[in-house]
């Protein structure tokens, strides 16, 4: 196996075990496995998970009968909000066979089968032709990207020209001296969800776009917006993780639960010390 082929088995083993929990302990009714953003009005996660949807819509500007490529698109919550709310035509993306069959399964009980589809896909190797989509769409996905030139380029190539491209994530932070400890808390993100592996800035992450083709470059940090959100997370995961570990001791769990809670806990104080930040970059195809 090449280490290709290695990362993507590792998101796929990931996110194949997590997804009960996400669902029971994390995006209820939203259906979106994102922070979430905590604006001015919001009072819940699941409100939070949905007003993150509706920010980036706005931001991006979709309108009815867009289509939309959701790429890394978790069980599809974002490509079925925005055909129920906001009427686009949306193409759902992901590696992880689990939850693209509960995607499908939600689209068709919402009866959005028609304007939702949901594929098995590599968003670095884009099983599309080019200048078909009129947004594309990424949120909390890019973080497992193993090359950001890759992503970019291929994100460039299928949009229409005039096209847009969103996405929310998580970046290196500005902060320059990132401690051994920090260090050591973004590894644990890398081995058990295969985040972080080419981990930069939201600004690098500009200059790719740039380089890419793309123009009329957005940089919003919208860090503070998660950091509710990032806190519950630290909250839940505390109280998890030993669970998981005497689980996990008596082979009842897998292991890679043991390391999830380790690393939910750690996300709120990378934000807190600077060491990430998190940023939604906006741009446009000419
Ligand atoms: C944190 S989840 C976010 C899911 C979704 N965007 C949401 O907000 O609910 C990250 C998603 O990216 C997907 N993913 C990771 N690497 C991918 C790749 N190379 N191609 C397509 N999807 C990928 C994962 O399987 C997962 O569904």
């Amino acid at each position: 196996m090449n280490s290709e082929q290695e990362h993507r088995t590792k998101i796929q083993e990931y996110y194949t075990i997590a997804q009960p929990y996400y669902r029971f302990m994390w995006h209820g009714k939203s259906l979106g496995l994102h922070y979430g953003l905590w604006t001015e009005n919001v009072t819940s996660r699941t409100s939070a998970i949905i007003k993150e949807n509706e920010i980036m819509a706005d931001l991006a500007g979709i309108k009815e009968n867009d289509l939309v490529l959701d790429a890394g698109c978790g069980i599809g919550g974002s490509g079925i909000w925005l055909a129920e709310k906001r009427k686009a035509n949306t193409v759902g993306l992901n590696i992880v066979d689990r939850q693209l069959t509960r995607g499908r399964h939600l689209a068709e009980k919402e009866k959005l089968g028609q304007k939702v589809d949901l594929l098995k896909g590599d968003y670095q190797r884009l099983p599309f032709k080019d200048n078909m989509f009129d947004v594309f769409w990424s949120l909390e996905s890019i973080e497992h990207a193993t090359n950001l030139e890759d992503f970019m380029k291929e994100a460039f190539r299928v949009l229409k020209p005039g096209g847009k491209i969103i996405i929310a994530a998580t970046f290196l932070g500005d902060k320059k001296d990132i401690s051994p400890e920090e260090k050591r808390q973004i590894d644990v993100g890398q081995s058990v969800a295969g985040c972080f592996n080419d981990f930069r800035t939201a600004e690098a992450n500009v200059e790719i776009m740039k380089e890419a083709g793309f123009v009329n470059l957005q940089n919003l940090d919208r860090t503070e917006w998660v950091m509710k959100s990032s806190g519950q997370m630290t909250k839940m995961c505390r109280m998890g993780l030993p669970v998981a570990r005497v689980l996990s001791a008596l082979h009842a769990v897998s292991p890679i639960l043991v390391l999830n809670n380790q690393w939910g806990t750690y996300q709120e104080g990378l934000f807190k010390s600077g060491a990430t930040s998190y940023n939604i970059l906006l741009a446009v195809k000419p």
